[in-house]
């Protein structure tokens, strides 16, 4: 049921590929609480997704942008704020990505070349979309940046790999800029640390459907789905959450505070 969290905000998604990505369910919701979108994703995702039918059922444009090349967060931004007649409240960062995550390379064997890439695409990026905000000074006060992370940047996951490291950064990116951004605009900076989530990203990781059964058993109120993760997302564009802010908050039933669960002592004493 639509509360109108957001009516009368504007803002920006990345990162909605088809319907099962997080920034998708976003979009939506963000959509049916009353605001105005703009929908953005790399060239590339253009071609493969279907972000095309998003940005009818939300009667928006989509404006392709790399979000590793500032050039096109600038035009982003610039055709963003035409559209809208002024600056945007909100703006979701959506976007992973590890080549050597893709072509299945342990930890212990990375190729540096992609790890620098993996840390470009999924942590530089989000530094890159605050910077060229800041500079532009294209959010209003109060408005509300969320990046969406993972508990790999706490915890070891072996296959994660080097997406523990970007998502490490990511979280330090939101603490960092939101102190700037807080002080110069009063704008809130946070990430949010989700359950894992079949998704395009999340599927490309080596033995998901076990990690989503163990997140499952640890977690005492189930793994959050991308649409339960949306609905958090809202509360963190509206105006109930003013003073949240350089904080990176889980969104994962539990998981993070849990030990071991009785199921998992049950099974092992057997
Ligand atoms: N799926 C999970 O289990 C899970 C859990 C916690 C956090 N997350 C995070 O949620 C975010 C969204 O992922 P998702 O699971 O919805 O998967 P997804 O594959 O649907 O979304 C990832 C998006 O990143 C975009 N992207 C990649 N390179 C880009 C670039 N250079 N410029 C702009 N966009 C680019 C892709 O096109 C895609 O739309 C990611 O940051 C991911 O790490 C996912």
């Amino acid at each position: 049921m639509p509360y109108g969290l957001l009516k009368g905000k504007k803002g920006i998604i990345t990162g909605a590929l088809d319907e099962n990505s997080i920034a998708w369910k976003v979009a939506m919701r963000a959509y049916e609480e009353g605001a105005e979108i703009v929908l953005t994703n790399a060239p590339i995702a253009m071609r493969m997704g279907k972000i095309n039918e998003l940005a009818t059922i939300c009667n928006t444009i989509v404006v392709p942008a790399d979000a590793t090349v500032v050039e096109d967060i600038e035009k982003l931004y610039r055709t963003t704020m035409e559209r809208f007649g002024g600056k945007f409240d909100f703006l979701l960062h959506s976007i992973g990505m590890s080549p050597n995550i893709r072509k299945e390379k342990p930890y212990y064997d990375l190729n540096y070349d992609w790890f620098v890439k993996t840390l470009d695409v999924s942590a530089l990026s989000f530094h890159k979309m605050l910077q060229t905000a800041y500079k532009m000074d294209a959010i209003n006060e109060y408005g509300s940046v969320v990046a969406l992370s993972y508990i790999a940047a706490q915890r070891v996951f072996p296959d994660y790999t080097d997406m523990a490291e970007a998502k490490a950064m990511l979280e330090s990116i939101a603490r960092s800029f939101g102190y700037h951004y807080g002080k110069f605009r009063k704008v809130r900076v946070n990430t949010v640390s989700q359950s894992p989530t079949v998704t395009t990203a999340g599927k490309g990781i080596s033995g998901f459907e076990a990690f989503m059964k163990y997140a499952e058993t640890m977690s005492p109120l189930g793994n959050a789905t991308a649409d339960e993760c949306a609905d958090y997302c809202i509360t963190l564009f509206s105006d109930l959450t003013r003073k949240v802010t350089m904080q990176n908050l889980y969104h994962d039933g539990g998981f993070s505070s849990t030990g071991i669960a009785q199921e998992i002592v049950d099974s092992l004493s057997k």
